[in-house]
């Protein structure tokens, strides 16, 4: 039997069949959270470079939720409902404590948070009632850090700590990894890495939030389909790729042979590359800086120095530039955030992005739908089993 091809039928654009991969350069809605302008990145119109020196990570959860800064009195109330929503129903972490001691702790994440939404007082609120969602929000968001230190400690034999009401969501998360009082200016880095991390237009994992919530499923769903997609090494899971990396080459005088050989052999190098930025990701510099420093002060400049002289490479010898995921990994590795929680720290803030994306979503919905090009056989039949070959 021939196989012919087919236009899809029905939609003059599906017949046409121009199909742009991985939809490059589509522009799927509208949206006023974040904007990628050239190498320009804002949230509801601010400079990352401006947020990442002067906001608190709770101020950008604020902004992109609200679409303002808060002022003093809006902040203390956010703060306040974030503080009173840091506790995990028991049962789930009767959850994490039954997880396979091997468990990749995204997957955990994923089914942790899904769990969640089974003891949420608002679980039975229509999926777009506002006022609930915004209660899930707070919730889920005071949850994130709790989850996945807990899976953390867990996966290493250790009692999960509960959460300190007197610090921040950075240094709490810092506090309940290992139970030590956090210095200022461990806080201080993971709260910026917080802000940098918050909201990225429409990437991968946001437009699978949005896809969900535009079927007027639940916020909980969306998140959840968040995370699995964040989970993946072309998007949030390249920064344990990174460090895995680093790992490897292990030598600082081993590292210009050893991405020039990796090159060679036409390997795709971790940490470089973006599908929008193509002069450079405007947090890279942020992190760099940071990695930079808190390597110098914690007296381990070597994962550094190694990620400097592969950027320099990989730049001249590519032209790739390295993104958000590349510098973060050696800033957390001196942090001492195991390299297994590395994109779980990423969900932790990008949940406040995912967050505002389904309130736009839900305020102005439209089924995403989109169509494929068919391009398979036609005009065939069904064959008796007999007959199959
Ligand atoms: N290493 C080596 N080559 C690369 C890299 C890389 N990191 N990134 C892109 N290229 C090359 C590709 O091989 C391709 O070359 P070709 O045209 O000769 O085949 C060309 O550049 C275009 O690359 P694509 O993969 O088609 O670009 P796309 O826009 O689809 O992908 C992506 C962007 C996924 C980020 C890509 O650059 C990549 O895989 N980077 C490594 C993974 C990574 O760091 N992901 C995190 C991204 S940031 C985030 O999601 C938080």
């Amino acid at each position: 039997m021939s196989v012919e091809k087919v236009e899809a039928a029905g939609d003059p654009k599906a017949e046409e069949g121009k199909v742009e991969k991985g939809l490059e350069g589509v522009v799927a809605l509208e949206s006023s959270i974040s904007s990628i302008i050239g190498s320009t990145l804002t949230y509801r119109g601010i400079e990352i470079d401006e947020l990442a020196e002067k906001a608190t990570f709770e101020e950008v959860v604020y902004l992109l939720w609200f679409g303002k800064l808060p002022n003093r009195a809006e902040l203390a109330d956010l703060d306040s409902r974030l503080r009173e929503n840091s506790e995990l129903p028991e049962p789930v972490y009767q959850l994490i404590k039954s997880f396979p001691k091997d468990i990749i702790p995204m997957d955990g994440l994923r089914s942790a948070v899904s769990v969640l939404g089974h003891y949420d007082p608002d679980t039975a609120a229509k999926p777009d009632d506002s006022e609930a969602n915004l209660r899930k929000a707070i919730r889920m968001t005071a949850a994130f850090p709790i989850i996945v230190t807990a899976i953390e400690r867990v996966k290493n034999g250790l009692e999960p700590i509960k959460p300190r009401k007197d610090l921040s969501i950075a240094g709490n998360f810092v506090y309940m990894l290992d139970g030590v009082a956090p210095d200022r200016i461990a806080i201080r880095a993971i709260d910026t890495a917080l802000v940098l991390h918050a909201d990225h237009e429409l990437n991968a994992s946001t437009f699978s939030a949005r896809g969900t919530v535009s079927t007027l499923s639940d916020i909980y769903s969306a998140i959840v389909s968040a995370i699995g997609t964040l989970k993946g090494p072309l998007h949030g899971g390249a920064n344990e790729a990174v460090m895995k990396m680093l790992l490897k080459i292990d030598d600082v005088s081993k590292a210009q042979q050893w991405i020039k050989d990796a090159i060679a052999h036409k390997e795709k190098i971790m940490g470089f590359g973006h599908r929008v930025y193509k002069n450079g990701d405007p947090r890279a510099k942020h992190l760099r800086k940071m990695s930079e420093e808190l390597g110098k002060l914690k007296g381990e400049t070597r994962w550094f120095e190694m990620s400097a002289i592969i950027d320099d490479y990989v730049s001249n010898e590519k032209g790739l530039l390295p993104n958000v995921d590349f510098y973060s990994a050696s800033l957390y590795y001196v942090l001492g955030i195991p390299i297994e929680a590395f994109t779980p720290v990423f969900a932790c803030s990008r949940i406040s992005g995912w967050i505002a994306h389904c309130f736009e979503q839900y305020a102005d919905n439209r089924l995403i739908r989109p169509r494929a090009h068919y391009n398979g056989p036609i005009n065939q039949h069904y064959i008796p089993i007999e007959e199959r070959v």
